[in-house]
This record gives structure tokens, C-alpha cells and sequence, in this order.
């Protein structure tokens, strides 16, 4: 009982600068830890919610209403030679029910980037991207 409490004691009556370099060290660590925190929901923003940091072509895109049937006339010429004419599969995946596996960011980013080969990168214009946007939420 007595052993604990005399080393604290000890210790805080050994000089007034040690409670003083102990305070500023508990504001400096403070600090860090707002750091910290900060520091990781920038991480989780920008790595985890791709959604925060959308480019300005998905912007872009997003804000426009799409056509579906220009999007199907779209997806005829340049994609159903993949994924079928009915978007069913071939060498594509089938792409009914993309749009549950899939959010419109990463829809446009998997169009435009290029990033899974066999399949190509596209540069459709924002609308040409809206339309094909709006005939992949029409497949369901
Ligand atoms: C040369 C063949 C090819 C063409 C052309 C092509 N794709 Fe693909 N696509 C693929 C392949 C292969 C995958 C699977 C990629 C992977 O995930 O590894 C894929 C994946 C996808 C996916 C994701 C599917 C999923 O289940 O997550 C979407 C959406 C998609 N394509 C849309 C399109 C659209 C829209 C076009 C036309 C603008 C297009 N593709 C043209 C081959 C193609």
C-alpha cells in the first residue's frame, strides 16, 4: 500500500521540472494522436471510398442523364463483342446485375482505365459514358 504511494510521491517532489517537461510531453503526444486520427481518415477517405476522390470526367459523367437506348446502340458496337450481345458473357463477364456488384464510379472507372486486360481502355465522352452507364442500370 505504502510502496506505490511513495514513489509517486518521490517523484513529484524531486523538482517542479519534471511535472513541467511531463505536461508539455502530454501536449505533444496529444498533438500526435489528433495527427493520427486526422491522418488515417484521409487514408480511409482516399483509399477505401474511392467515391471521395472522383476525377472531373466522373464528375462529369455523373451529372448527366443517360440514354439507354443510346447506351445499348453503345454497348452493341463496342462491347458486346466481349460481353455478348445481350450483355450475357463470352469472353466478358455477364453483365446483368454488374450494378449490384458495382458502383457507377467504379463502372466508369472499369470502362476507362484499362486496368483488367484482355479489356481495352475507352475514352467515351461524358454523355457516351452516361448513356452506357444508364443501359448497364437498365440490365439489372
Ligand atoms: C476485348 C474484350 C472486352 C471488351 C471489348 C469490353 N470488355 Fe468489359 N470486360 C472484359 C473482361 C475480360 C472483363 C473482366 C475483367 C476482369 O475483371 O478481370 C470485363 C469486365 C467488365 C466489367 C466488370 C464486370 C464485373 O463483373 O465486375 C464491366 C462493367 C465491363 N467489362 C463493361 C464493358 C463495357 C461497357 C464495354 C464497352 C464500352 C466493355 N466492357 C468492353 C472484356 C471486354
Amino acid at each position: 500500500m505504502a510502496g506505490p504511494g511513495a514513489g509517486v510521491d518521490s517523484a513529484a517532489g524531486a523538482s517542479a521540472d519534471p511535472a513541467a517537461a511531463a505536461q508539455s510531453r502530454r501536449g505533444l503526444i496529444g498533438t500526435l494522436v489528433v495527427l493520427a486520427a486526422i491522418a488515417s481518415i484521409l487514408l480511409v477517405l482516399l483509399g477505401a471510398l474511392p467515391a471521395a476522390r472522383s476525377d472531373p470526367y466522373t464528375r462529369s459523367t455523373l451529372q448527366l442523364a443517360g440514354s439507354e437506348e443510346r447506351g445499348g446502340q453503345l454497348f452493341m458496337i463496342n462491347c458486346a463483342g466481349c460481353h455478348g450481345i445481350a450483355a450475357q458473357g463470352l469472353v466478358g463477364p455477364n453483365l446483368h446485375g454488374v450494378v449490384g456488384r458495382k458502383n457507377d464510379r467504379q463502372l466508369i472507372q472499369q470502362v476507362v482505365s484499362g486496368r483488367t486486360p484482355p479489356m481495352p481502355r475507352f475514352q467515351p465522352e461524358p454523355q457516351a459514358m452516361a448513356d452506357l452507364l444508364a443501359y448497364l442500370h437498365a440490365l439489372a
